[in-house]
């Protein structure tokens, strides 16, 4: 297969860990026959020192003309805070690349060998947690009008429409086919009518695809399970406010924020694949990030984007080897480990391909 890929390596630790991430993409094109192009763009900081703006026409182009973009982070909160908040590479570059993006997908596994740095019990996390929770983006009550506030009153209007509902639900269902064939629809029916009507939209795209378990769970029950119980959970499928908090709750059974990749899906839009961290000045340029979060970006590139499914496990099975081999990078240490470096890590799942 030929793809374009723009590379937009951005600010702080994104050039180091997305070169790694880069070098997995190129071993893999090398073992299975595949030519992928890599085009760097500029975004952030590098690119208002160099053009001027958070993200230049050029990127914008770049990106629209690629397959899909992998993107390492933006954002140096020492010279953010010289800029309007409205100019902030965060809002300005991220906010325009994400237009459009409707399905935020973000897989959340526990590695076996990461255990110790669980916060939950061993025997809650028995053999490891893989969970996929596909959160609407696009929509809910971010975005519903009216929204402001007049006087002593302040106002958010959650709004969803039977399409908007059923495009994320198609993405979740089709998510669940290539992994455990079990969606979990995280809504608030009891309350909310949004809910009611995602709901019943929910349970006329289940019947779509028979081959897949459907079920539902309410917002506050979903958060419990979550620790309670987070092995019996497929597919998470839910709108844009509680799949932002779930996902944050979900992310801290990984053990570490630089586990964690993320995918952004659209139709006709360029998918986009970012580890969910930033861009960690305070350890930039020290070549101890981790790159695993940016590689597994690339193994979700694979899969969503360009739909090479061998591929991407045969990345997240390279990962999984070289953490029970025994390498951490800092941030995966517990007392008494040894840190490799970030390049040393990329070397290490490269070598395991
Ligand atoms: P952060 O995610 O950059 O860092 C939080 C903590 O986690 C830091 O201690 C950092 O060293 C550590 N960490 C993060 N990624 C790591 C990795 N791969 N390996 C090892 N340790 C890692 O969040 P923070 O500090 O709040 O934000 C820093 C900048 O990044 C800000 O300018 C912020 O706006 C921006 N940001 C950008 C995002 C993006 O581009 N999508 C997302 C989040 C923040
Ligand atoms: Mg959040």
């Amino acid at each position: 297969m030929d793809a374009r890929i723009a590379v937009l390596a951005g600010d702080g630790i994104g050039p180091e860990v997305i070169g790694e991430a880069v070098k997995v993409l190129q071993a893999v094109a090398g073992y299975f026959g595949h030519h992928f192009e890599f085009r760097d763009g500029l975004i952030g900081w590098a690119a208002i020192d160099g053009e001027g703006s958070a993200l230049p026409e050029s990127t914008v182009a770049l990106c629209k003309s690629s397959n899909a973009i992998l993107l390492g982070a933006v954002g140096l909160p020492a010279r953010d805070s010289t800029l309007p908040p409205g100019e902030r590479p965060e809002v300005k570059a991220l906010l325009t690349l994400r237009r459009g993006l409707y399905a935020n997908l973000r897989p959340v596994t526990l590695h076996p060998a990461l255990a110790g740095r669980c916060p939950l019990k061993a025997d809650v996390i028995g053999d490891g947690i893989d969970l996929l929770i596909v959160r609407e983006l696009n929509g809910g009550l971010y975005y519903g009008q009216p929204k402001g506030r007049t006087g002593d009153r302040a106002v958010d209007t959650m709004i969803y429409s039977v399409p908007e509902v059923e495009r994320i639900a198609v993405v979740a269902f089709e998510a669940a086919r290539q992994r455990r064939k079990q969606v979990c629809s995280v809504d608030k029916a009891n309350v909310l009518a949004t809910s009611q009507l995602w709901r019943e939209v929910v349970n006329d795209v289940a019947r779509r695809y028979p081959d897949v378990e459907c079920r539902h769970m309410y917002v506050d029950a979903c958060a419990m399970q979550l620790v309670q119980n987070p092995r019996q959970f497929d597919v998470i499928l839910t709108e844009n406010t509680f799949g932002d908090i779930l996902s944050d709750e979900a992310a801290v059974l990984t053990g570490s924020l630089g586990m964690l990749p993320s995918a952004s899906l659209g139709d006709g839009t360029t998918p986009l694949f970012e580890p969910v961290h930033g861009s960690a000045p305070d350890i930039a340029g020290k070549g101890i990030a981790n790159p695993l979060a940016a590689i597994l970006s690339g193994a979700a590139l694979l899969r969503y984007a360009l739909h090479l499914e061998r591929e991407a496990q045969t990345v997240e099975k390279a990962v999984s080897q070289t953490l029970s081999d025994g390498l951490r990078t800092a941030d995966l240490c517990i007392a008494g480990e040894q840190a490799v470096g970030t390049r040393e890590m990329g070397a290490a799942v490269i070598a395991r391909l």
